[in-house]
């Protein structure tokens, strides 16, 4: 196993901590390098189990640092690049697009520069065994309308959120960065995640914290939107497969062909829920409240990967139902971690987002 030295972004969040989790433990040789801010979703209570590896070393800062970043880069003079650190709720960047602007695309632009002029100046190897890969959502591609249509790596880009929009805006400069400097990058885009440590604001956890609480469930709409739902940890693998044998300057889509109506998701949600609770059937449905939709709302994500499983050998691991218990017996035995996500800050979010409407 030839030695790295990998900085990964935003691995103190929902995905990137599995994503550091999976490359401490599996790769005693690699030093993984987790950069992240910790905005209200970076919790370092996500990776306490490999906080103290010697192949282990955490950062704090932001990525739209310029300073910072290069003063990194020399410190640690990096081999790869794997990013996920963004703002990363829809919800949020309808109240506030510029935050998503400022990390999603000025971050990124800034991380790609650095690594460009940290891996240029290195006139023997240039960009000789570099990578930079970039963390993507299949919201770029917008929303589908059509039951048959599936997103391909091919699709045209279509974002319809400030969310999606600054994503894509990323994507295309990480393109840009391989098509005009000659920058070794990859790029995958993924569906909905869901698992252990995901910030109760996305749909599975803010509802479980909800029927366990008692509280209304807001379902945006009718409930009709569709989104293909994988297990978080499947991600991680599928992003080890494409750190490892992605081919330079290709793009990957990620999902497990796992296409859920909010309504039927939330309604199977509730029914394993009673079950773990000891409540009759049928009590946790009757917390489900129609909402106001959310402005601009994708009716339905499903990702094509075949060409992720064909090529690089990569399948999901879990039935959907199986995940979502695993999930739920997770959120249910740590409820020290979702009081913790839960007091302060989210209280104000929560109010703003669902009681002042
Ligand atoms: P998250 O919101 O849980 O975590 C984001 C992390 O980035 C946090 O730890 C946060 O502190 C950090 N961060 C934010 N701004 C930063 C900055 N300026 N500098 C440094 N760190 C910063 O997000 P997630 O759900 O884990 O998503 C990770 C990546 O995967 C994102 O790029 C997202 O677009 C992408 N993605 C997410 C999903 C999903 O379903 N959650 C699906 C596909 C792709
Ligand atoms: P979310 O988890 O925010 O992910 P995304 O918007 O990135 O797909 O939402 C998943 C779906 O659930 C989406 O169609 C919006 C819907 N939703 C609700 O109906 N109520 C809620 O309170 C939330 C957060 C989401």
């Amino acid at each position: 196993m030839t030695k790295k030295t990998i900085l990964i972004t935003g691995g103190a969040g929902f995905i990137g901590s599995h994503v550091v989790r999976l490359f401490v433990t599996k790769y005693p040789d690699y030093k993984i390098v987790n950069l992240d801010k910790l905005t209200y979703a970076g919790n370092l209570q996500n990776i306490t189990d490999i906080e103290n590896a010697p192949n282990y070393v955490f950062e704090k800062g932001d990525i739209v640092d310029a300073n910072f970043v290069n003063e990194l880069f020399e410190k640690y003079h990096f081999d790869s690049v794997i990013h996920l650190a963004a703002e990363s709720h829809v919800d949020r960047s309808i109240t506030n697009p510029m935050e998503f602007v400022m990390t999603n695309i000025v971050g990124t632009v800034n991380l790609l520069n650095t690594a460009k002029n940290a891996w240029k100046a290195d006139l023997n190897k240039g960009f000789e065994d570099k990578l930079f890969y970039h963390v993507s959502t299949d919201e770029v591609y917008g929303s589908l309308h059509n039951p048959e249509e599936f997103f391909l790596e091919t699709t045209a880009y279509d974002p319809q959120s400030p969310y999606s929009a600054a994503k894509a805006s990323s994507d295309h400069f990480v393109r840009a960065y391989h098509n005009t400097y000659k920058m070794p990058v990859v790029i995958s885009n993924c569906s909905n995640n869901y698992g252990e440590n995901q910030f109760p604001e996305k749909l599975i956890p803010l509802f479980i914290n909800n029927i366990q609480t008692n509280k209304a469930l807001p379902v945006y709409g009718k409930g009709e939107n569709v989104r293909d739902w994988l297990y978080v940890q499947d991600h991680a693998r599928a992003i080890d497969d494409v750190f490892h044998k992605g081919k330079n300057g290709e793009t990957y889509n990620i999902g497990g062909f796992n296409e859920w109506k909010n309504l039927d998701l939330v309604l199977l949600l509730c029914k394993i829920m009673d079950k773990k609770l000891g409540r009759p059937q049928g009590t946790s449905e009757k917390l489900i409240s129609y909402v106001t939709d959310r402005a601009g709302h994708d009716l339905r994500y499903a990702i094509d990967a075949k060409k992720i499983m064909n090529e690089l050998g990569w399948q999901p691991s879990l039935q959907f139902e199986e995940g979502l218990e695993k999930t739920i017996d997770w959120y249910l035995s740590n409820e020290k971690w979702l009081n913790d996500v839960t007091s302060g800050e989210y209280q104000k979010y929560y109010e703003i987002q669902y009681l002042d409407n």
